[in-house]
C-alpha cells in the first residue's frame, strides 16, 4: 500500500507493523508513538494520560515488551511488531478482567491489560510480589485495584492450565 497525500517536507513515511498489518504513515520525526497510533493508524485504544510515563493508560507492546507509547518516537519502532489493546482479542487476561470487574470507568484499562498479558506471557509463575511490582507501572483511579489484581490472578490460573495441554 502506497501512502497517497502530500508529502511535505520535513515529514518522513514510515510503514508500522500494528497488531499483524501494516500501516503507512506520514509523520514528522518529532512524531509520538502514541499520537501515531490514535490520530494516523486510528487505532484510539492507547489512551494519553499523563504522557509523562507515569500512567500507563498509552501502555502497548513492542514485540511483546510493555512500553509507554507516550514516551516513544514512532520512529524508533522500526519494524518491530506492535500490540494494541485492538490486537489483543479472546486472551485469558480479557476474559478475566470482564468477568471480575477489572475495570470502572475503563480508562486505563487497556494499558492494564497489555502489561498483565505480557507478564502473564513472560512469567507464568509470577508470584504476588512479582506481579504486584510489575503492574506498579499502571494507575487507577477507579477500581481500588482489587478487582484488578483478582482479574490478573484469574487469568493467571487459566494461562497455566491452557499451558498443561
Ligand atoms: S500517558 Fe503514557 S504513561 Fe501516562
Ligand atoms: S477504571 Fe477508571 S481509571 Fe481505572
Amino acid at each position: 500500500m502506497k501512502y497517497k497525500g502530500f508529502k511535505a517536507s520535513g515529514y518522513t513515511e514510515l510503514v508500522l507493523n500494528v497488531n499483524g498489518d501494516k500501516h503507512q504513515v506520514l509523520i514528522k520525526p518529532s512524531a509520538v508513538l502514541l499520537h501515531t497510533l490514535r490520530e494516523q493508524v486510528g487505532l484510539t485504544g492507547a489512551k494519553g494520560g499523563c504522557e509523562n510515563g507515569d500512567c500507563g493508560a498509552c501502555t502497548v507492546l513492542i514485540d511483546g515488551n510493555p512500553m509507554k507509547s507516550c514516551m516513544m518516537l514512532a520512529i524508533e519502532v522500526g519494524e518491530k511488531e506492535i500490540t494494541t489493546i485492538e490486537g489483543l482479542k479472546d486472551t485469558e487476561i480479557q476474559e478475566a478482567f470482564v468477568n471480575f470487574s477489572g475495570f470502572q470507568c475503563g480508562y486505563c484499562t487497556s494499558g492494564f491489560l497489555l502489561n498483565a498479558h505480557a507478564l502473564l506471557q513472560t512469567h507464568p509463575n509470577a508470584s504476588e510480589e512479582e506481579k504486584k511490582d510489575w503492574l506498579d507501572a499502571n494507575l487507577c483511579r477507579c477500581t481500588g485495584y482489587e478487582g484488578i489484581r483478582d482479574a490478573v490472578n484469574h487469568a493467571q490460573e487459566m494461562t497455566l492450565e491452557k499451558n498443561k495441554d
